[in-house]
């Protein structure tokens, strides 16, 4: 028969070394101690009962102890600069599948790839800004209604998260003047997230991209514009396109337009089926002198363009919440 002590110290050893130290307690040890008690005189029995039930606290202190231990040795082993593969940690840390990048990210170095191969610079625009670069720099007056189109978020110290990319604007012709200057021009693309207080539905989110398009020389013409986004839709859908602009009203231009392409046939299109794809036209004189710029000697055009209606024709995507719902089914089919 083995004494109480005999039995703590025996547990009490399996446990400082045990790497599942909870498992000791199942030990039939302890349950042979219990059966003990029916062999006892009865005035032993209260005394016996509560040495058994206080080896119990003490072995379960030491099991918490023990566990304890090994949390510790697991957090000290682990570097987490390391590589996954370099770590020994336990599996569950481990990840089970690589992840890949995000559709619109890809699409997006497609489009910077394009523009960067014309001969555009490409930067990337600013996710909180102010309202110089939202509306003052780009001809809104103060309380104009075309401010409204514009609705987005602000912070309590009057920061926005700009509702498009054409609060690049005004830094992109700023950081070019020297150029024009020297005789040379400026050719640049801002791209990035944009963010509108909008009721999100299929064609509508909060949160989207632009790429946004700036040239500005002694001699830019309407037809260099045309020119420029014609080779850039063709080479995004790898064919020839159909285009044409219609008036539309920004700010920031002068004549202000909207350019469309026919629906490729390809693409599930139909003859006469137009979709609008960006807002562009010539830069208004009052913000390239707002940048510092004469519109006496300098001219220039520019373009916006949401990044998701292109990647939603070139895939046949209906819903443009897909982009922003992080549901692995629609993620995998851009692998
Ligand atoms: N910023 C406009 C928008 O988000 C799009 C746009 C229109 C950009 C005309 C331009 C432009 O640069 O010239 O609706």
């Amino acid at each position: 028969m083995q004494s109480i002590e005999d039995v703590r110290n025996s547990l009490v050893a399996q446990i400082a070394t045990s790497d599942t130290p909870r498992e000791v307690l199942k030990s039939g040890e302890i349950k042979a101690l219990y059966g003990q008690l029916s062999s006892l005189a009865p005035e032993e029995r209260s005394a016996y009962g509560k040495a058994v039930n206080d080896l119990k606290v003490a072995l379960e202190a030491a099991v918490a102890d023990r566990e304890a231990m090994l949390d510790d040795a697991v957090v000290q082993t682990l570097d987490v600069t390391a590589p996954w593969d370099v770590n020994t940690g336990p599996r569950e840390l481990l990840p089970t599948e690589q992840g890949t990048q995000h559709p619109l990210t890809k699409e997006l170095e497609v489009v910077v790839d394009i523009f960067t191969r014309m001969g555009f610079e490409a930067v990337e625009s600013r996710q909180i800004d102010d309202d110089f670069h939202m509306f003052g720099s780009l001809n809104f007056p103060e309380n104009h209604p075309a401010r409204d189109g514009y609705d987005t978020f602000r912070t309590e110290e009057g920061l926005i998260a700009p509702a498009h990319t054409s609060t690049m604007q005004n830094r992109i012709i700023k950081a070019g003047k020297a150029k024009l200057e020297a005789g040379g021009h400026i050719a640049s693309i801002s791209y990035g997230r944009v963010f509108r207080n909008e009721d999100v539905d299929a064609t509508h989110e909060h949160t989207f991209y632009q790429v946004e398009g700036v040239f500005v020389s002694d001699k830019a013409t309407l037809g260099d514009m045309l020119g420029v986004l014609r080779s850039f839709f063709e080479s995004y859908y790898g064919q020839a396109l159909q285009i044409k602009t219609q008036p539309g009203y920004f700010p920031f231009v002068e004549p202000g337009l909207e350019f469309l392409i026919e629906k490729p046939a390809a693409l599930g299109g139909k003859p006469g089926e137009w979709l609008e794809m960006m807002g562009c036209g010539m830069i208004h004189p009052n913000v390239l002198k707002e940048a510092g710029v004469d519109p006496e000697k300098y001219q220039g055009f520019a373009w916006g363009c949401g990044v998701e209606r292109l990647v939603m024709l070139k895939y046949g995507i209906e819903d443009l919440r897909h982009f922003e719902s992080g549901k692995l089914g629609f993620l995998r089919k851009f692998v």
